[in-house]
């Protein structure tokens, strides 16, 4: 019985309410009434209200009249008083073109991805002094932007999230980013295709730009150098992604990177790192240097060192292993004992003296074999007698005695036959 008087009391109430609205109610009434059932929906403890039950909705014409934010949707797009998308329309840059503040005065959100924009380096996009106020975030990711500019960007002053991902921009002009005073986040993963031209004039900004830029996401761009000085003038960065790239080696200015907090340098080309990497960056606790070819040698063993000491300020570390020497060949940097680093291989010692033995058995070998071929002087010399002493051979005598003489056996002797000689003096043994 309480329950009828409830259910009364809100059904009252809600024809009450919508009734009131009416007249708010003009063009996206369909939209509005959607959600304000889902509320009393919410409200009267999720018991959906019974066709039959529903109060008589707002008048005809609403639901024909388009919203003037759908009127003005370019082809293929979705529109809403906020925010506009455009996913894979192919279009090219004249879209912009199609979607003009006065049409759109509270959008915040526009998604423009899959297009062919090419050069957008040219005057203001949506046209000349139309300029979007509203709008907080641009993804214009996966275009094929190859040119951008100052220009570009001029009619969207007040971006706090912008994505520019997967895009092929060699050409920039100085400073692009430095018309958005408010911009938080720049999104440039896979975006430069010639970073070591484009990169350095992308963030030459003056003191006063740029200053609410936190966080830069460079990943997948190739870059196998930066300027220690590229981002001294973004200095409220706190996180830079720079993964996937092929840097062997990354250097700060002198008070530059100041506020970073958070840098990932992992799937790079760096055989090694040095601890002096925070001192440069006093605020890092965040350093991710994972699937890098690290070489686990004397070198290193300072900063393995310090790295398990300061192990809280590493990220990934399951994935920051050696690639070299061989026996600490995947091993976690943050897992192996530091004592057998830098250390001369047992199987090391044991290989080398092998090859030794190994050398010495050839050589005496070799020496045996080819000893007895090394011509001996000729015992006489015309003219002078050879210094070395005359050939000796023993001869068994009667009743078995050995006996050494002087001088060469008899020819019918032939040493050859007669296995009883046998020769002091090599030269004989021929
Ligand atoms: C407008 O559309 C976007 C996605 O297209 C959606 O996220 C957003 O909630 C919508 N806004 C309104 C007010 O309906
Ligand atoms: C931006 O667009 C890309 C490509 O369509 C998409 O993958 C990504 O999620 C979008 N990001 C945002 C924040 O809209």
């Amino acid at each position: 019985m309480r329950l009828w008087v409830v259910l009364l009391v809100l059904l009252v109430g809600t024809s009450l309410v919508e009734g009131k609205n009416d007249d708010e109610e003009d063009s996206y009434g369909d939209e509005m009434m959607d959600k304000k059932e889902e509320m009393m929906r919410k409200k009267s403890g999720s018991r959906r209200v019974r066709p039959s039950e529903r109060p008589p909705r707002a008048s005809a014409p609403t639901r024909v009249l388009k919203s003037q934010e759908k009127a003005n949707c370019p082809i293929g797009c979705t529109c809403n008083r906020t925010s506009v998308s455009c996913i894979n329309v192919d279009g090219d840059a004249s879209l912009f073109q199609q979607i003009q503040p006065i049409a759109f005065p509270a959008m915040d959100t526009l998604v423009l991805t899959g297009n062919r924009f090419a050069d957008i380096s040219g005057s203001g996009l949506f046209g000349n002094k139309n300029v979007h106020d509203m709008l907080t975030l641009a993804n214009f990711s996966d275009n094929r932007i190859s040119g951008i500019s100052q220009e570009t960007f001029a009619n969207m002053p007040h971006l706090e999230y912008l994505y520019l991902s997967n895009n092929l921009i060699d050409k920039t002009s100085k400073n692009p980013f430095g018309i958005l005073k408010k911009l938080r986040k720049l999104y440039l993963a896979k975006a430069l295709k010639n970073p070591a031209t484009t990169l350095s004039s992308m963030f030459d900004t003056h003191r006063n730009q740029l200053v609410q830029l936190e966080s830069i996401d460079l990943s997948s761009n190739k870059i196998e150098k930066i300027e220690e000085t590229t981002f001294c003038k973004v200095n409220g960065v706190a996180e830079l992604l720079l993964s996937k790239n092929s840097l062997s080696s990354f250097e700060v200015g002198k008070n530059c990177l100041n506020g970073l907090m958070r840098l990932d340098l992992s799937g790079n080309l760096f055989n090694s790192f040095s601890s002096a990497l925070f001192d440069a960056l006093p605020n890092l606790f965040a350093l991710d240097i994972s699937d890098n070819p690290l070489v686990c040698d004397c070198d290193l063993k300072p900063f393995i060192e310090f790295a398990q000491k300061e192990d809280s300020r590493f990220l990934n570390q399951d994935k920051t292993v050696c690639a070299s020497p061989q026996a600490l060949y995947g091993k976690s940097i943050f897992r192996l004992k530091t004592e057998s680093v830098c250390v001369p291989k047992s199987s090391n010692v044991f290989s080398n003296l092998f090859l030794l033995v190994l050398f010495c058995t050839v050589g005496f070998f070799i020496y045996r074999f080819y000893r007895h071929r090394i011509p001996s002087p000729a015992v006489f010399q015309f003219g002078r007698r050879s210094a070395a002493p005359p050939p000796t051979y023993r001869e068994i005598g009667e009743g078995g005695r050995i006996i050494s003489r002087e001088g060469s056996p008899d020819e019918e002797d032939s040493i050859f036959e007669n296995p009883l000689y046998t020769f002091d003096n090599p030269a004989w043994a021929r």
